[in-house]
């Protein structure tokens, strides 16, 4: 009979990690999505430890103490900040875990399709000290599509953008490989910056960030108003004065800001479709493109998108966890799994031992 030690020795977490610009989303097998949190983490400017990370850290953003400032270790989709990628990556990765220590890790991870070698091996060696023992990697607009429903076997092909928050990635699929792709560090973040921009430079108020993602989620779209005159009072600190201060902005004032963005978008969504082969166009152009990632819940967004590049436009199912869910759906076939994973430099130290204390 084995002993509990060694039963316990047998316990593997299979993970999905979507470590995003603004968030960092994992899924579990056999649990689904357990993590949904900010990659934010609150650091001591004195000391410079770490205080909080995730929701914890997010509540302090625009509010912190003195010495405390609200950091994104992410940038662009990549890791801007090595040290506080890895300390955030653990602590999420810890809070995941199904239980005990002893439960090792195996975990399915994306990138965007023009990362470095830099880059990768950053989130490489972050994984590998967040104490995962073995690490795959693919590209993200695979696991989108597979997220949002495209079949690895699927013989045609079909057009996936990824609309995040600091990446757009726009990924042709077919028979379970990337038959083409464009990445650009640009997201939905582009707007919040315009629009805090905007308030400040004409409007002389400056606003925090928890404020200007309310005003794009809840008063933005892509498409100009019917009432342009519709109000909104937008709050914060007057730039001339410093003193607490409130503008009232209309739904005419917004729009534009937010048009050019998702023009620049689908600019380069209707300029890669104008590179492919004709039958992979054939097939676009029958089937259209899916939308995934946080970028895609702007209101009207799939409309504006449709009537730019003439093509049907849908939007995944809960499109902010397509690509975690494509990604969990790897550890379903083992085969497809070592097919896509993208890594001469993947399999890290541990890797032949992942059963690790
Ligand atoms: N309801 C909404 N309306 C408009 N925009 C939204 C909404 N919900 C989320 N977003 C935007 O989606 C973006 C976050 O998307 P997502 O979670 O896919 O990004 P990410 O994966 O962290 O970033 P990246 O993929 O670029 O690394 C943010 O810019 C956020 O403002
Ligand atoms: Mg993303």
């Amino acid at each position: 009979m084995l002993k509990i030690s060694s039963l316990k020795k047998l316990v593997t977490d299979s993970m999905a990690i979507d470590l995003g610009t603004a968030s960092t989303i994992i899924a579990v097998k056999g649990r689904g999505i357990v993590l949904d949190e900010p990659s934010l983490v609150a650091v001591n400017e004195m000391t410079e430890e770490i205080v909080a990370f995730g929701v914890e850290a997010a509540e302090m953003s625009g509010r912190e103490g003195r010495d405390i400032s609200v950091r994104a270790p992410m940038i662009g989709g990549v890791v801007g900040d090595f040290e506080r990628t890895k300390r955030m990556l653990a602590y999420f990765v810890r809070k995941a875990k199904t239980g005990g220590s002893n439960i090792s890790l195996q975990a399915v991870m994306s990138m965007v399709s023009d990362v470095t070698h830099v880059e990768q091996r950053a989130l490489l060696n972050a994984a590998d000290d967040a104490g995962i023992g073995k690490v795959f990697m693919m590209e993200e607009g695979l696991a989108a599509a597979f997220g949002a429903g495209v079949s690895p076997s699927d013989k045609r092909a079909s057009a996936i953008v990824d609309i995040g928050a600091g990446t757009t990635n726009i990924a042709i699929v077919a028979k379970g490989s990337v038959v083409h792709s464009t990445s650009d560090r640009y997201g939905s973040n582009a707007i919040n910056e315009s629009l805090a921009t905007h308030l400040r430079r004409h409007r002389g108020l400056q606003v925090g960030e928890e404020t200007i993602e309310m005003l794009k989620t809840r008063f933005a779209g892509t498409f100009l108003p019917d009432d342009i005159a519709k109000t909104i009072e937008v709050r914060g600190r007057d730039v001339e004065t410093g003193s607490p201060a409130a503008v009232e902005i209309t739904t005419g004032e917004v729009y534009p800001i937010v048009e050019a963005i998702v023009r620049r978008i689908a600019l380069r969504v209707k300029d890669t479709l104008t590179e492919l082969r004709p039958e992979v166009a054939a097939d676009i152009y029958d089937r259209g493109v899916i939308l995934t990632g946080g970028g895609a819940l702007l209101e009207g967004i799939d409309q504006y998108m449709r009537s730019f590049i003439n093509l049907p436009v849908a939007i995944a199912d809960e499109p902010r966890y397509a690509i975690v869910k494509g990604l969990l759906s790897m550890f379903e076939d083992e085969k497809l799994l070592e097919r896509v994973s993208i890594n001469e430099l993947g399999v890290l130290k541990g890797a032949d031992a992942p059963f690790e204390a």
